[in-house]
């Protein structure tokens, strides 16, 4: 157990925010398998600002679970404080409100937002102190290691931020140049935790229960966000949480309990965006589900191109019986 502000965390597993994916039907199905803090998907401040009606469906419902984090990006201080008014306006349905400073997506950066503040120290640690005085809710950060890497700046970063008020830090341990690819910068994050006083959150290549472990062991963080390696694999999440609590490690989940998480997952998906939409979403996601197996390839396709729950039932009853066979 472990806090943010004076809300209680319980668990190691938090589910990071991802673009078109963690919607609250996503986040859901994913506390439904232990994880103890959800995040939205980054919501842009110029659209709340501007009324655009999608934005507004990326914020939580009267329905939502907590806790969760409503994470908001945007390159203007200004902006960023009236997108808060808006928020504050909509909904008190949240704990937490995050501020994307790892985006690497020049859509955003070009207009200052995302990791590119991290280019701009002074000008983001005065926002920072902005958005924590107007912000009803504990705010929080997500951050990269830096720019570039001769733009390595997170340990400096680290303590300011503290300073600012921020009430928890969360470290992708990729540089933005990086973007996703390469390995998590673990070697630069010994101890890391140590550098604040606040609870640290680590983020980048938690694929397994083993590193969870590892990522926690070698930063002191408090928790992990998992964000690729739980595509496909929500159980990961209960294998932490498990380990944690009891010291047990949980197998991994069986062909079929893959299939019946798939199917959950659709079922919600649908009903949340609708049966169309909902189906689309999951073209992307369902082939994770059959990561590892020697007929990924093969359903993929089928899986991406599947056009209604129906349809995917019947992809899952072929899975099921192309399985006997191996
Ligand atoms: C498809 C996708 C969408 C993402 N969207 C966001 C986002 O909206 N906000 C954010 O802070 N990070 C976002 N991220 C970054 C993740 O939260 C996470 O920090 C990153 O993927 C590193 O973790 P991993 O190596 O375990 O995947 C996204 C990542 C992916 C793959």
């Amino acid at each position: 157990m472990w806090k943010i502000g004076n809300t209680v965390i319980n668990g190691k597993t938090i589910l990071a925010p991802m673009a078109g994916i963690t919607t609250n039907a996503y986040r859901e199905f994913m506390r439904s398998f232990g994880v103890a803090l959800c995040y939205t998907e980054m919501i842009s401040d110029s659209g709340l600002v501007f009324n655009n009606e999608i934005t507004y469906t990326y914020l939580p419902t009267n329905e939502e679970k907590r806790p969760t984090s409503i994470q908001l990006f945007g390159g203007d201080t200004n902006k960023l404080l009236a997108a808060i008014d808006k928020i504050e306006k909509h909904t008190d349905n949240y704990d937490f409100l995050d501020l994307n400073l790892g985006c690497p997506v020049p859509k955003v950066t070009k207009n200052n937002g995302g990791s590119a503040w991290l280019k701009y120290p002074k000008e983001l640690i005065s926002m920072v102190k902005a958005v924590v005085e107007k912000s009803a809710k504990p705010v929080t950060v997500k951050i990269r290691i830096g720019w570039d890497e001769r733009q390595i700046n997170f340990k400096e970063l680290l303590p300011e931020l503290e300073k600012a008020g921020v009430s928890l830090i969360a470290v992708h341990l990729r540089t933005t140049t990086q973007l996703y690819s390469g390995k998590a910068r673990y070697d630069l994050a010994e101890n890391l935790q140590d550098l604040i006083n606040i609870p640290l959150v680590i983020s980048g290549d938690i694929y397994t229960l083993d590193d969870a472990i590892k990522a926690m062991n070698i930063t002191g963080a408090k928790a992990v966000m998992l964000a690729r390696g739980q595509l496909g694999n929500p159980f990961l999440a209960t294998q932490i949480e498990r380990y944690y609590e009891t010291g047990e490690r949980l197998p991994s989940p069986t062909l079929d309990q893959q299939l019946t998480y798939m199917k959950t997952l659709a079922e919600m998906m649908a009903k949340e965006k609708g049966s169309h939409h909902g189906i689309l979403t999951m073209r992307g996601i369902s082939p994770h589900f059959l990561k590892g197996y020697p007929f990924v390839k093969e359903f993929r396709v089928k899986l991406s191109q599947m056009k209604s729950l129906a349809e995917l039932d019947v992809i899952i009853a072929e899975i099921r019986e192309r399985a006997l066979l191996i």
